[in-house]
């Protein structure tokens, strides 16, 4: 099969670590890529993701500042990473235009936005496929297949926690303003994903939502070094941020979930908490419980089967004895059956996006389904704003009613403002 000509577009934050997931797929020998465009009407951003680019991959992607000028350097493919407000104008002109197009997290701003770009896909023969990476964590995946084999018998409750980030800026001014993104769509929308992987659909959902630091707080502008900087490529750009801004979006949600199992979930989401952080992801069935690690961390998982040894090591592999990982994420992680893996964060980071194009490169070729598609990336904007209507109106949420956009009380807005 031909290369597939693919572009990146949108060169900030994660634009770069998408090109590093790119060239990490390229090095575990999945090579059906030939990235040929970085696009972003910032040039500059471009600029710095083809110069880096070519130190990789030998060749240096032609820099552009619009899918026009992309046209005309040819492209099948391109993997929409701009910021969320931007993610359904280009990809509605990039799947009406033919391309092939992976789109990440928030799949749309807005409820409304994600179904704009649901009827773009359905009329378009490209293919559309939503970079959703925390599921596609080898950690995860076994969580999941422990999960089916119902180790833990019928999954009664989960419990999510989430909790710390003070006034401190998250990553970027944008993450905190309501019309861009609100940092409980921004890292919530993840956690709504992995929670619909683990325990299937959410039916209803019952939030209070605060904005608790409406003030927050950019250390990079004022030390030159950053507080939160994923695989350390921010701070260029958080050093020119302001020093502290007003944050307009809700910074907390506690919730509570009903999924259509009959399981219930208790969840808490909060960025502006003091004191000590906490993490939690777990799990009790009718035989036992889960404690997930956290997200790309390779740490461990912990079963509690009443009457055993709480058990955290190889031999949770005994009790799924069929569970195997994809061809790509064997390659890239080094083996098909992991229970713990011991890896820098930049490295971890890149690998699990080079599964997302390994993933995306498959459904373009015919091979299988896009594994987070658009109704998923729906769903998972769906389960986060539906908090935040909840929060907003004090009444339990349907999540179909989310769905269909019969409710929008919190998002009306966003919508305005998109002009959708
Ligand atoms: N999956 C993850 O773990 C993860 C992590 C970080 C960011 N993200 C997502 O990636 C996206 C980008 O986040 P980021 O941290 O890179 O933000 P960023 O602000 O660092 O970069 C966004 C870039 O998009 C460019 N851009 C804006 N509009 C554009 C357009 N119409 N066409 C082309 N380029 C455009 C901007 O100029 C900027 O260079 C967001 O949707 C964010 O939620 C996901």
């Amino acid at each position: 099969m031909d290369k597939i000509r693919l572009a990146i577009v949108g060169c900030g934050g994660m634009g770069h670590r998408h090109m590093y997931g790119l060239a990490e797929l390229h090095r575990a020998g999945w090579t059906r890529f030939n990235l040929v465009g970085a696009c972003d009407p910032v040039l500059a951003n471009a600029e710095s993701l083809a110069a880096q680019a070519a130190e990789r991959f030998g060749q240096k992607p032609a820099v552009v500042g619009s899918l026009e000028e992309l046209s005309e350097v040819g492209v099948d493919a391109v993997d929409v990473t701009t910021t969320p407000p931007y993610h359904h104008t280009v990809a509605i002109e990039t799947l009406e235009r033919g391309w092939h197009t992976m789109v990440e997290k928030p799949m749309g701003l807005t409820v409304r936005a994600c179904n704009l770009i649901r009827r773009a896909a359905d009329a378009s023969n490209a293919i559309l496929s939503v970079a959703e990476n925390y599921r596609r964590d080898p950690i995860n995946r076994l969580a999941k297949a422990l999960l089916d084999a119902e180790v833990i018998g019928t999954p009664r409750f989960l419990i999510h926690h989430a909790i710390g980030g003070t006034n401190r800026m998250t990553i970027s001014v944008w993450r905190h303003q309501k019309d861009q993104s609100g940092v409980l769509l921004d890292v919530g929308v993840h956690y709504a994903d992995m929670i619909e992987y683990l325990l299937g659909e959410v039916d209803t959902v019952y939030a209070q939502t605060r904005l608790h630091e409406p003030i927050r707080h950019n250390s990079a502008a004022v030390t030159g070094e950053s507080g939160s900087n994923p695989s350390g490529v921010y701070t260029k750009w958080q050093r020119e941020m302001p020093a502290e801004f007003e944050a307009t979006a809700e910074d907390a949600a506690y919730a509570t979930l009903t999924f259509k199992s009959g399981a219930v979930g208790q969840y808490i989401e909060d960025h502006g908490a003091w004191g000590q952080g906490d993490w939690l992801r777990k799990i009790h069935g009718s035989q036992g419980s889960m404690t997930l690690p956290g997200d790309r961390s390779g740490r461990l998982i912990t079963l509690n089967i009443d009457g055993q040894e709480p058990l955290s090591d190889e031999r949770l592999l005994d009790l799924v004895p069929d569970f195997r990982l994809d061809a790509v994420t064997t390659d890239l992680f080094g083996g098909e059956r992991l229970w713990n893996y011991e890896l820098p964060f930049t490295q971890i980071d890149a690998k699990i996006i080079a599964i997302e194009y390994g993933d995306f490169a498959e459904a373009i070729a015919g091979n299988s389904e896009v594994e987070v598609d658009a109704y998923q990336g729906t769903r998972s904007v769906a389960v986060s704003y539906a908090m935040l209507e909840s929060g907003a109106t004090g009444q339990i949420v349907q999540l179909d009613e989310m769905l269909n956009e019969s409710i929008n009380t919190y998002q009306r807005e966003i919508d305005e403002g998109l002009g959708i």
